[in-house]
């Protein structure tokens, strides 16, 4: 069975602009993979490489070092193939929100009524109807996300990267596109590469939860979540294993913020 993405013993740096700027070493010989249909966590302190891993397999960047894979090939230019929804939602605010889910699939070739009807699908699960010809500026912060998520889960890639897609909306409304997002995953079930500080959300969308260490990033430990799909996001949190793992990840954070503060203060 081809991997879904592979990163195989990757170094990255970073050479900073301005004369006589040491480089900065982001990734340290990060190996990961995840397997089709996987969805995968990734957890780690601000500025150890999550986005850096995610900017690589969208071949944004390239390693200073290692290799990195899609669906079994080396990664070489931008890759158009794998879906990545970025920390901001990017919709294009000159274009309606069914325009916005349905831009890729336009880029892509898909005519015109079958772009329709993906839309539809995916705009009716994540409760937009209704709001298809509005632009960005008439939705709220949680209805561009769930449009920005739609957008690049109707051109069913294989693999979607998602950088904290919902890190700036309040508590109660990630939970409710968490749930979302698990139901649309389970449509297709491409393998997701899911960055977030938030550990309950990473226990309750993932297979595998993968932490980092401070700079230079490295692979601290995994995390293999073994609660049975489908899963109640909103209870996940009273399950006792639940518990455990919330407790290990967090030995794990504690453990980088310590090393991080020892770093300041020697
Ligand atoms: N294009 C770039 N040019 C120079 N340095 C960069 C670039 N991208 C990232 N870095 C540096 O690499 C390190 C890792 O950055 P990255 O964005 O991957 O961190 P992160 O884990 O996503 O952090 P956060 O949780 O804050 O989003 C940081 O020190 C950052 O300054
Ligand atoms: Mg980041």
């Amino acid at each position: 069975m081809t991997e879904a993405v592979r990163l195989d013993q990757v170094y990255k740096a970073f050479v900073p602009s301005g004369r006589a700027a040491e480089p900065l070493l982001a990734l340290e010989d990060v190996t990961l993979a995840a397997h089709p249909g996987e969805f995968i966590g990734l957890i780690g302190p601000s500025g150890c490489g999550k986005s850096t891993v995610l900017n690589l397999l969208a071949g944004l960047i390239r390693p200073s070092a290692g290799q990195v894979y899609h669906l079994g090939k080396p990664v070489r230019g931008i890759n158009d193939r794998i879906g990545y929804i970025t920390q901001d939602d990017n919709l294009l605010p000159w274009r309606s929100m069914r325009a916005n889910v349905e831009f890729g699939l336009e880029l892509r070739g898909v005519g015109k009524r079958e772009r329709r009807e993906r839309a539809r699908e995916l705009i009716e699960l994540v409760g937009l109807s209704g709001f298809e010809n509005h632009y960005p500026h008439e939705l709220s912060g949680g209805m561009r996300k769930r449009a920005s998520i739609v957008r690049t889960l109707v051109y069913d890639s294989p693999v979607v990267l998602m950088d904290e897609p919902f890190g700036p909306l309040d508590a109660q409304t990630r939970v409710i596109l968490q749930d979302e997002l698990l139901k649309l995953w389970d449509l297709r079930r491409p393998a997701v590469l899911f960055v977030t500080h938030d550990l309950v959300e990473a226990i309750a969308l993932s297979d595998r939860i993968l932490t980092f260490t401070g700079r230079p990033g490295r692979i601290k430990r995994e995390h293999v979540v073994d609660l049975p799909r489908p899963r109640d996001v909103y209870r996940i949190h009273e399950l006792d294993r639940f518990k455990e793992l919330y407790d290990a990840l967090w030995t794990d954070i504690r453990e980088e913020i310590a090393a991080a503060n020892e770093g300041v203060s020697s």
